[in-house]
This record gives C-alpha cells, sequence and structure tokens, in this order.
C-alpha cells in the first residue's frame, strides 16, 4: 500500500506551517473546523481557540498552548448559527483552518461564514485542496463495492473545487496556494468580512461546480494553470512573504 509520503508535495507538513504561521502573525484568536483528534490544534498556541467537530475523537490535550479554548460538538453550520455571538466576544478571528466535511458546498459554506468572523487582515487556511489521486477525490469517502486503492483512506473529497469557485466569484480575495504534505493548503487573505457574494450566488455557485467534472483529467487540467508555492520557502523567509505578513 502506498504511504502517505508518496504525495507529490512534499513541503512542510501542513501542521507545523499552519503552526509556524500562526505564532508569525501573532494571531490572538484561532478557529478550527474539524478537529478530529486533535492533533493539529494542539501544535497551535494562541491565547483564544474555538474547535468544532460534530464527532471529536481527541487523543491529545487540545488545550496545549492556549489561554483559552471552546470545543463545540456540533456542525459547522450549527456552530455559526448558533454561536457567532461566542467568537466576535473574543474579537475578530485572526486566524482560522478549515477541515471539516470534504465536499465543496459545505466548504463554501464555511468559508463564508468564517470571512464574517474574521478581521480584514485575518488569514483563513483551507485543508486538502490540492489533491493528486482520482480516489481521493470522490465525493464519497470510500465508495463501497469497490476495491480501495493506495489513497483511499486520504479522502480530499472535492474541496478543490473551492479554489476555481474563488477566483472566480471573489477575485478581490488573495489565493495562495501551498505545497504542504501530504494533499496542499489553500491560504486566503485580503479578507473582507462584510463581503456577501459567496452566500447570495450559494446555489447557483453549487449547481454550477456541481457540473463540473471531478476526476482526474480534471484536477489536471485546473492545476496546470495554477501557481504553487514553496513552504519551505515562505517558512524561511517570512519577514519578506508579503502576503503571509499582511
Ligand atoms: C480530516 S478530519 C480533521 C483533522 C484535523 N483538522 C487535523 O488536522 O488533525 C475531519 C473532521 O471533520 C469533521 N466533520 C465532518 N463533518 C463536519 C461538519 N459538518 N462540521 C464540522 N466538522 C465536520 C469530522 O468529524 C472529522 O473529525
Amino acid at each position: 500500500m502506498a504511504q502517505i509520503t508518496d504525495s507529490p508535495y512534499t513541503g512542510l507538513l501542513y501542521q507545523d506551517f499552519i503552526a509556524r504561521l500562526v505564532l508569525e502573525r501573532e494571531a490572538r484568536t484561532y478557529l478550527e473546523i474539524g478537529v478530529q483528534n486533535g492533533i493539529n490544534l494542539s501544535k497551535i498556541s494562541v491565547p483564544s481557540a474555538f474547535g468544532v467537530d460534530p464527532g471529536f475523537a481527541l487523543t491529545v490535550d487540545p488545550t496545549a498552548g492556549k489561554e483559552s479554548l471552546r470545543l463545540y460538538r456540533m456542525t459547522s453550520d450549527r456552530f455559526f448559527r448558533d454561536h457567532a455571538d461566542e467568537v466576535r466576544s473574543a474579537g475578530p478571528l485572526d486566524f482560522a483552518f478549515l477541515d471539516g466535511m470534504h465536499l465543496f458546498e459545505y466548504l463554501l459554506r464555511d468559508v463564508y461564514n468564517t470571512e464574517r468572523l474574521s478581521g480584514r487582515s485575518g488569514l483563513i487556511t483551507i485543508h486538502d485542496c490540492l489533491p493528486f489521486d482520482g480516489e481521493m477525490i470522490e465525493r464519497q469517502n470510500n465508495t463501497p463495492g469497490r476495491t480501495p486503492g493506495p489513497w483511499a483512506a486520504a479522502w480530499t473529497g472535492d474541496v478543490w473545487k473551492i479554489i476555481p469557485i474563488i477566483q472566480k466569484y471573489r477575485p478581490d480575495l488573495r489565493v495562495i496556494l501551498v505545497d504542504c504534505a501530504p494533499t496542499g493548503l489553500v491560504c486566503l487573505t485580503n479578507l473582507d468580512p462584510s463581503s456577501t457574494v459567496l452566500e447570495d450566488r450559494y446555489l447557483d455557485i453549487v449547481a454550477e461546480f456541481h457540473a463540473m467534472p471531478n476526476d482526474r483529467a480534471a484536477l489536471e487540467a485546473f492545476f496546470d494553470s495554477q501557481q504553487i508555492v514553496s513552504a519551505e520557502a515562505v517558512v524561511a523567509n517570512f519577514g519578506h512573504s508579503l502576503p503571509f505578513r499582511i
């Protein structure tokens, strides 16, 4: 069976990159959607953090490095509907990591709901948007009835479609693709918490991008047109990595 190290993305592990970025940016508030075992969250040092997951399976202490951590056992949709004011009371979000349900229409809601709670100089990171195998992008995780291939366990779903969606509907956002292992990291800056474009156009966008092919050929065609930056290079030169500073 192929190992995760077979990924073409050989940059820093996404968890190490995010932890460094949070420190470099001196983030005061952090939100993670999709916490699972808490390993990524436990590496984050920040005064105030929020974590959301309908099915926590914590194996580590997620409070490490934090003065305050609030955990919400629920879907992100319910969290944003019922608990947004608790986030607001801690101030605008400086940093978010979106790693919940791996279907693009869920992620699209996570993006616009998170941006609304963010500061203009906040940064939103998104996991799993640089897939490289046809099996990992299937909309159903481990489709019943077929023999799992080497990447069956590394399910990214079709969240990669968030990149063309944002590039088309929110050209004002800065989108940076980073080669973090194993399935890449997307960074969004130049946030506009007052923007309602993605929410207003939600149904049209979902219909349009649901019709977009989701197979290896579509992936290759799309990523041929994209620039992917080196995580190592960004970390080595934070002081001059303007998109990651502002
Ligand atoms: C890939 S895991 C997260 C891993 C974690 N961020 C890390 O890097 O260590 C995805 C998690 O998303 C959670 N999830 C699934 N649907 C969700 C939803 N609608 N809202 C929030 N989280 C969801 C799952 O329960 C699962 O624990």
